[in-house]
C-alpha cells in the first residue's frame, strides 16, 4: 500500500513500517502538529540509515514551492540534518534541532532548484560530517552535530513531492 502513491520508491520493504500524510495524522501524533516539522509530505518511521550508505532522493519543488526540507535524525525533535531549499531567498538553510530547539544554522547560496522541477540528492555521513551531492553535481557538508552513526526517522517537509527514495 505505501508504494502506490510513490511508484519509484524503492527501500527493502522491511525498513519502511509506516508513511504517513500530515492530512491523516493518527491521534497519538498530535504532538507532531505542533513541533518545527509540521508540513511533512511524507515520514518514513523505523526507515535505517547507516554511516557509510548512499541516500537518494528526488523531490519536485511545487510549482509555487516557497520552501521543502529534508530532514534526517531520531525523531521529530531530534534532527540531525535539516536540509532547507528556501525559494525566496534562492538559499540552502541546514540546521541541526536537539530536543525541539534549533541550533546554528548554516547558509549556502549556490541553488541550483527550479521551482516545478524534478532534483535529486545524493546524502551519504559519518560521525562528523553529512554530504551531500546537489543536482547539479556540487557538494555541500554539514556537521553531523548528533555524532551518531544510525539514523531511523526520515521526512520531507513543505512544498515539495518526494519522487522516489533509494538506500544502498
Ligand atoms: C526556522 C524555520 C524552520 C527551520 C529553521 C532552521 O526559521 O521555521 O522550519 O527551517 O528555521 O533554522
Amino acid at each position: 500500500m505505501f508504494l502506490q502513491p510513490f511508484p519509484r520508491l524503492s527501500l527493502p520493504a522491511a525498513s519502511v513500517t509506516s508513511v504517513i500524510k500530515t492530512t491523516h495524522l493518527p491521534a497519538e501524533l498530535h504532538h507532531w502538529r505542533s513541533s518545527p516539522l509540521k508540513t511533512a509530505a511524507m515520514l518514513i518511521k523505523d526507515m535505517t540509515f547507516k554511516e557509510g550508505q548512499e541516500f537518494k532522493i528526488r523531490v519536485k519543488p511545487k510549482d509555487d514551492c516557497s520552501s521543502f526540507a529534508i530532514n534526517f535524525g531520531h525523531d521529530t525533535e531530534n534532527i540531525a540534518m535539516h536540509f532547507n531549499p528556501r525559494f525566496d531567498s534562492n538559499t540552502i538553510i541546514f540546521n541541526s534541532l536537539s530536543g525541539g530547539c534549533w541550533g546554528s544554522e548554516q547558509c549556502e547560496g549556490n541553488f541550483p532548484f527550479m521551482r516545478g522541477e524534478e532534483c535529486k540528492f545524493h546524502i551519504t555521513f559519518n560521525s562528523s560530517q553529512f554530504y551531500i551531492r546537489l543536482p547539479d553535481g556540487s557538494m555541500l557538508n554539514f556537521p553531523n552535530r548528533l555524532g551518531d552513526v544510525k539514523y531511523k526517522y526520515f521526512d520531507v517537509s513543505g512544498d515539495a513531492r518526494i519522487i522516489g527514495v533509494k538506500i544502498k
